[in-house]
């Protein structure tokens, strides 16, 4: 049974990439050339491309009858272990390219699967790669039982009677129902600890798989993150304090990559790992100026922030690697379409501090900087500051406390309703004199700290 609990690995076999490309499938990229990406960091030997424009996919082998035919001579020539498609395959068209091929057929899914598989270092992400894997594997048991027939057996073995594949099928399902339990009372613990955590601003992390978020990260902070030059280095998220120059200290937190397409239950399965990136103040969204691919690469972040329901969230966009760049103007088209973007590079620094302020800025837009000076005894105010907003200083004079804090603007209304005597902050130490009081309300009049 617990090989079935697995999708199959890769590690070591050469193998052949096969896709078809869809009229809705714009790439600014060599086809393949990312599967490739992904099948390298999976450990596989990429020894052979074919590549369709199709309509739409054939019902039964994905790829057109002749290419499959093609795809046959070419695993003959090169001997290859098996074939990996850029697409997302059927249980049947994987069962029906297997026959025709005589090889193993993977998918992409399968793929990216088994990389978060090796990959995965902490409880959660281990059981949540699992849930994913199992899910995923549920339809195809029947498959996964012939590759093991074949293995065990030999070739044309028959495969397992109808009662063990039920069997199978129970055992999997219930393993489904203890997992996605589990995982749900990681998420529940998890959102309580992040909204626990109200004493500082979280700007968190994202962007395409190697953007170089955990290289940013590091350099922010000096935390040792895995850096590596490889898809998905990073699968469980990471808090760090960041010093922000103009604000103040901030968590900030590194999440898992993203990659278009990026499966559904995976998603879905990593939700605990992106609390962070739901409750953040701030996302810090990380592109690879580098790629030829950049602007696909940031949409497809978009997309996978909608699916988790954050798209809307404040956001600052960061071009990296700008040192790779040689042409000063490669960067015009991804900057026509987002004009606010900031050119950084993670390993020389160039651009961190504008970065930094645009940072401060945007947080700024949201959060007051505010000094209330209220009756020592107001004990209901003092409780909703210290509940809402991020206490900077308190200082007692007589029967007064005055407080220095940050706030959401949000909640202005309700501080007005308590007895106390509100100032913006400057946030260098000085009161701003009381006709500044007016201009609380404008959001472009914060001061940055
Ligand atoms: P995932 O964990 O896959 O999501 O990757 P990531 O986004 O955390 O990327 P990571 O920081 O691991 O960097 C990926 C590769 O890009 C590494 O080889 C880094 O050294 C390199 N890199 C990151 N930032 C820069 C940069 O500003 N300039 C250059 N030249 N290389 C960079």
């Amino acid at each position: 049974m617990t090989e079935l609990n697995r999708t199959q690995g890769v590690a070591s076999e050469s193998a052949i990439l096969a896709g078809v490309q869809l009229p809705d499938t714009k790439w600014h990229e060599e086809p393949l050339d990312e599967l490739a990406g992904l099948v390298n960091t999976a450990g596989a030997v990429v020894v052979g491309r074919l590549h369709q424009k199709r309509i739409r996919p054939d019902r039964t082998t994905y790829l057109g009858k002749g290419k499959v035919e093609q795809l046959h001579r070419m695993v003959q020539a090169t001997d290859a272990d098996l074939v990996i498609f850029d697409n997302d395959l059927s249980p049947a068209q994987t069962r029906n390219l297997e026959e025709s091929l005589g090889v193993k057929v993977l998918d992409r899914t399968e793929v990216i699967l088994d990389i978060f598989a090796f990959r995965a270092q902490t409880h959660e992400a281990r059981l949540a790669v699992e849930l994913a894997q199992l899910e995923y594997s549920l339809p195809r048991l029947k498959r996964m039982w012939t590759h093991l027939s074949r293995m065990k057996m030999g070739v044309g073995m028959r495969g397992p009677g109808e009662q063990q594949l039920e069997t199978d099928r129970r055992l999997v399902e219930k393993r489904i129902q203890e997992l996605r339990h589990e995982l749900g009372a990681i998420q529940r613990r998890k959102e309580r600890q992040v909204a626990a955590r109200s004493d500082r601003r979280t700007v968190s992390i994202v962007g395409y798989t190697n953007a170089g978020k955990s290289t940013l990260m590091n350099t922010l902070t000096g935390a040792d993150v895995l850096v590596e030059d490889q898809l998905f280095a990073t699968l469980d998220t990471r808090t760090r304090r960041w010093h922000l120059p103009g604000w103040g200290p901030v968590l900030l937190s590194d999440t898992v990559g993203f990659i278009r397409h990026l499966p559904h239950r995976l998603i879905a399965s990593f939700k605990a790992t992106l609390e962070e990136a739901r409750q953040a103040d701030l996302l810090l969204h990380v592109a690879d100026a580098s790629n030829p691919a950049v602007i696909d690469q940031i949409a497809a972040v978009y997309d996978v922030l909608e699916e988790i329901g954050i798209e809307e969230k404040n956001t600052v966009l960061v071009l990296n690697k700008i040192d790779r760049l040689n042409d000063g103007h490669s960067l015009d088209p991804v900057l026509h379409c987002y004009p606010n973007a900031i050119r950084i590079s993670a390993v020389t620094g160039d651009g961190l501090q504008k970065m930094a302020s645009a940072v401060s800025e945007a947080l700024s837009r949201h959060f007051l900087n505010l000094d209330i000076e209220t009756d020592v005894r107001n004990g209901r105010l003092l409780a909703y500051l210290a509940d809402k907003g991020e206490i900077l200083s308190r200082t007692y004079q007589d029967e007064r406390v005055r407080i220095h804090c940050r706030i959401d603007r949000q909640y202005l209304g309700k501080i007005r309703d308590h007895e106390a005597v509100i100032r913006p902050h400057n946030g260098n130490g000085n009161i701003l004199p009381p006709d500044a009081n007016s201009r609380l309300d404008s959001p472009s009049n914060q001061s940055t700290g």
